[in-house]
């Protein structure tokens, strides 16, 4: 099983950004600790993170016949991108939608999620947890559609 996790705008900034909200943990840090994950679970993993919208949906489109599964964090795209939506539509792959923050409880305007229709679960308000238990959703859910 192959795995493509994508993090939108400002998460590379991990570690400095708004660390209250997003802790003192690099972006690196976020990436080694998928790995774990991935690993602990028997799957393949790859992590890519853009702060465009454009290049979120040809990572999109690139994951047909290549992936078995999506982990999205698109962070404020979340909120206004129909396009990533229909993306993810469009692949017709299982995704998991990754929040660090607990976007129910933050401004009004996180509140939404354009991207939550297109995916199998949601996990958000968890931190760096919450990608570690979106590897292990995934890997569940695909070992049970194999079954
Ligand atoms: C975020 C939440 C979004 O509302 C915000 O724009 C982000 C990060 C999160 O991981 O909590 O950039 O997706």
């Amino acid at each position: 099983m192959n795995f493509l996790v994508i993090n939108g705008p400002n998460l590379n900034l991990l570690g400095t950004r708004e660390p209250d909200i997003y802790g003192n943990k690099s972006y690196a840090d976020l990436v080694n600790m998928i790995r774990r994950a991935a690993e602990d679970q028997n799957v393949q993993v790859e992590t890519v993170q853009t702060n465009h919208e454009g290049e979120i949906i040809d990572f999109i489109q690139q994951t047909a016949n290549k992936y078995d599964g999506i982990i999205i964090n698109p962070a404020a795209y979340t909120h206004t991108s129909i396009a990533i939506y229909d993306a993810l539509k469009s692949v017709g792959l299982p995704a998991v939608e990754v929040h660090l923050s607990d976007i129910n409880n933050r401004e009004a305007f996180r509140r939404h999620s354009y991207i939550s229709p297109a995916c199998i679960a949601t996990i958000a308000g968890k931190g760096f947890a919450g990608y570690q238990e979106a590897v292990k959703l995934l890997a569940e859910h695909l070992d049970l559609g194999e079954k």
